[in-house]
């Protein structure tokens, strides 16, 4: 089995691609860092550079790996130094809430488009989304992070469309939107402390969670939005 982790350098991405070069049953792992390579090295790991926007690079990424059983999408964008998650809508500003769309929307579509023929082979796969819980509609109590919130909530509507497209075309594939909870990475570094309320996880114990339910998913799971503990999210 041959796992893909698109974002493997970020805090969640990279405790995905610890976990999968210890799983026994993993023959190779890629993953994928934009800036920095991670120092992480093992036997089964290769690193790829890509910048998620970059269809060309996603294109010739999926050419050097034929053959995957998972891929993981864990990129994601809430704050940069352009811009910040919006507490009113006057703070709107249309460059940040197009990057937020390109990072956390289009970069789950452009790889859908182009690893399909990857997933072929196998009897059993998986294509898994980092998404969030705020991008679920039903689900918005507190309002605010305009440009995070449409982005998550349209990166859901793209897994949803997707699980619906596949379930013709690559039966064997279950494709689910997943929530981490919240965890303690650089994205979410300026929003969580005493005040936020939130628990709070490691890296570590989100990936381990994540990884056990992509590693049980069946096709018949296809569609569902999906918590660390294995609850369902409502869309
Ligand atoms: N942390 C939380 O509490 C939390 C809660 C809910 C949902 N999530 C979701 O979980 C996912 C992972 O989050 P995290 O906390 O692990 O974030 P993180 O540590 O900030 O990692 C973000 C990752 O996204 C990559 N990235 C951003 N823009 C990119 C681009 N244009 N091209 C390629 N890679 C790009 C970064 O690559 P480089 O580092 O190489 O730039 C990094 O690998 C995200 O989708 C996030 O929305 C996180």
């Amino acid at each position: 089995m041959n796992v893909l982790v698109v974002g493997g350098s970020g805090g969640i991405g990279q405790a995905l691609v610890s976990f999968f070069c210890n799983a026994v049953d993993i023959e190779t792992v890629t993953a994928t860092y934009r800036s920095n390579k991670p120092s992480l090295v093992n036997e089964k790991l290769k690193w790829v550079a890509l910048d998620v926007t970059d269809e060309e690079a996603m294109a010739e990424l999926f050419a050097s790996c034929p053959d995957l059983t998972y891929i993981i999408n864990a990129v994601g964008l809430l704050h940069a130094h352009e811009g910040k998650p919006e507490k009113t809508i006057n703070k709107l500003d249309p460059d940040f809430f197009m990057d937020n769309i390109r990072v956390n929307t289009l970069s789950t579509l452009l790889i859908a488009k182009h690893a399909k023929p990857a997933l072929k082979k196998a009897s059993r796969s998986v294509f898994a989304v980092l998404s969030a819980r705020v991008g679920s509609i039903s689900d918005n109590q507190l309002g605010g992070w305009y440009s995070y919130r449409c982005s998550k909530a349209a990166l859901n509507m793209a897994v949803k469309t997707l699980s619906v497209e596949w379930k013709r075309t690559l039966p064997n594939c279950a494709v689910v939107a997943l929530h981490p909870g919240t965890v303690t990475t650089e994205l979410s570094a300026p929003f969580v402390g005493k005040k936020s309320g939130a628990k709070l996880f490691t890296s570590a114990q989100s990936a381990g969670w994540l990884a056990d339910i992509i590693v049980d998913l069946q096709a018949e799971d296809t569609g569902r939005f999906i918590a660390f503990d294995g609850s369902d999210i409502e869309w």
